[in-house]
C-alpha cells in the first residue's frame, strides 16, 4: 500500500469502498426515478465536485449536471450557521426532479439552507444525496441517499479539503489534529 501523507492519521473510507458504494447509490437512484424523464444533479461546490463526477458517470438515467456554491459562517460554534449563496445554478428547476449532491453533512446547516432555497423554486421533487454524514448532535436534515456515516473528526480527500489542500486524494482520511491546530 502507498504510504499515507504524514498529515493524515488514518484512512476512514477507502477508494474501493467509495467506488463500490457509489455504484449502489446510482442503482438506487435509477430505481427510484424510473418514471422520471430526467434528473438534475446539483453539486455543492467545491467539495462535491469529485463525488458528483463519479456519481453522474455511474448513472445511466438521463441527467443534467449543475452546480451551486455556498459559504457558511459559525458553523461549528453555538451560533446558528448562517449560509449564503455565492454562486447559483445555471438552469431553472421548475417541474424538474432535483437531487442536491453534497460531499459531507456536518451541522446540516448547508443542506437545510439549500433544501429551503431550492424548494421555493417549485421543482417536481427535491432529494438530497451526500457521500458522508458525521455522527453528532445536530439539525435533523433528511439525507435521502447517504454513502457513509463517520465519527466526528476532520476528514480530507475525495473532494474534501483543509485550507484547499488534500482534495484530490482518492480516499477519505482523518487529518491529524496537529495538522490544523
Ligand atoms: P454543515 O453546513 O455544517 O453541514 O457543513 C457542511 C460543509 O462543511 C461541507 O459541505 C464541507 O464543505 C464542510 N465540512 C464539514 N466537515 C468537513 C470535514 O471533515 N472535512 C472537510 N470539509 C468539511
Ligand atoms: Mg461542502
Amino acid at each position: 500500500m502507498r504510504e499515507l501523507h504524514p498529515d493524515l492519521k488514518q484512512v476512514i473510507v477507502s477508494e474501493e469502498d467509495i467506488q463500490k458504494r457509489i455504484k449502489e447509490m446510482a442503482a438506487q437512484i435509477e430505481k427510484d426515478y424510473a418514471n422520471a424523464e430526467r434528473i438534475i444533479l446539483v453539486g455543492v461546490l467545491k467539495g462535491a465536485f469529485i463525488f458528483l463526477a463519479d456519481l453522474a458517470r455511474a448513472l445511466s438515467k438521463e441527467h443534467v449536471v449543475d452546480f451551486i456554491a455556498v459559504s457558511s459562517y459559525g458553523k461549528s460554534g453555538s451560533v446558528a450557521g448562517a449560509v449564503r449563496m455565492v454562486l447559483d445554478m445555471r438552469e431553472p428547476i421548475v417541474n424538474e426532479h432535483v437531487i442536491v449532491v453534497e460531499d459531507i453533512v456536518d451541522s446540516g446547516h448547508t443542506l437545510d439552507y439549500l433544501i429551503h432555497t431550492l424548494k421555493g423554486r417549485q421543482p417536481a421533487s427535491l432529494k438530497t444525496c451526500a457521500l458522508i454524514e458525521k455522527k453528532r448532535d445536530k439539525l435533523t436534515v433528511p439525507v435521502d441517499y447517504l454513502g457513509f456515516d463517520i465519527p466526528d473528526v476532520w476528514v480530507v480527500g475525495y473532494g474534501l479539503d483543509y485550507a484547499e489542500r488534500y482534495r484530490t486524494l482518492p480516499f477519505v482520511a482523518e487529518l491529524k489534529p496537529e495538522a490544523y491546530q
